[in-house]
């Protein structure tokens, strides 16, 4: 393998790999053989809500690398779990994996096809665009991913179905706070302790 040459890379991207290469938490994931540190973001706001059980119809929105889907598909081993990305995901067992943009029409078909008229028990996003470097565009761009994926649940969600949208706080959030308002029956923001404290990053838990 080509050795890693940290000097050939821009600033921002050496700070990122200095934060990755001396943060725990990406030390404590690759040892449970999770893809991700955002496994522990996930875990922690299940352990207070517990919406994760088996048998259910689940679907992860911007999965990639992997490791929210690696968890579900363990608890969920009877039921349907979807993880779909821009990117590819590796297989994981017991996982269909999609490859494409969730607000495309395409793959919104291919999801009606593939749970036969069904809906979802739980919708997934963790969905992060490229940073621009512009913190209030970000957010402004991370509110309209957030609004699409509300829509998105809107249309494949079963009543009293469950969703976790990663989202952020600044620009755009009002429009986002209202939707949840006027379209779920309980919605609550929640910043996990393994978030970095230095994001605007929250999560949004809703029940239809
Ligand atoms: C922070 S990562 C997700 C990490 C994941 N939860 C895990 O546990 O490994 C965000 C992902 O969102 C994906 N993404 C961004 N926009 C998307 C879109 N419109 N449709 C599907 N995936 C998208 C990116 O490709 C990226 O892989």
């Amino acid at each position: 393998m080509k050795k890693f040459q940290k000097k050939n890379l821009s600033h921002s991207s050496k700070l990122w790999l200095t934060r990755q290469l001396n943060d725990p938490l990406v030390a404590e994931a690759k040892k449970q053989n999770y893809r991700s540190r955002a496994i522990f973001k996930f875990l922690e706001i299940n352990e207070k809500h517990q919406f994760l059980k088996n048998n259910l119809n689940i679907i992860d929105l911007g999965a990639a690398p992997g490791s929210w889907s690696q968890h579900t598909s363990k608890i969920n081993k009877d039921g349907v779990n979807i993880a779909l990305d821009l990117l590819d995901t590796k297989p994981i067992n017991n996982c269909k994996i999609i490859k494409g943009d969730f607000t495309s029409d395409e793959v919104q078909n291919k999801l009606v096809n593939l749970l036969e008229g069904k809906k979802f028990d739980i919708v997934l996003s963790d969905i992060a665009e490229n940073s621009t470097g512009n913190r209030s565009l970000d957010s402004m761009r991370s509110n309209i991913i957030t609004v699409e994926v509300m829509k998105f649940s809107l249309k494949h969600l079963k009543k009293n179905g469950k969703i976790l949208i990663k989202t952020f706080s600044g620009v755009g959030n009002e429009e986002v706070v209202d939707m949840a308002k006027k379209n779920f029956s309980k919605h609550i923001f929640i910043k996990p302790k393994s978030s970095r404290k230095d994001s605007k990053e929250l999560y949004l838990y809703c029940i239809l």
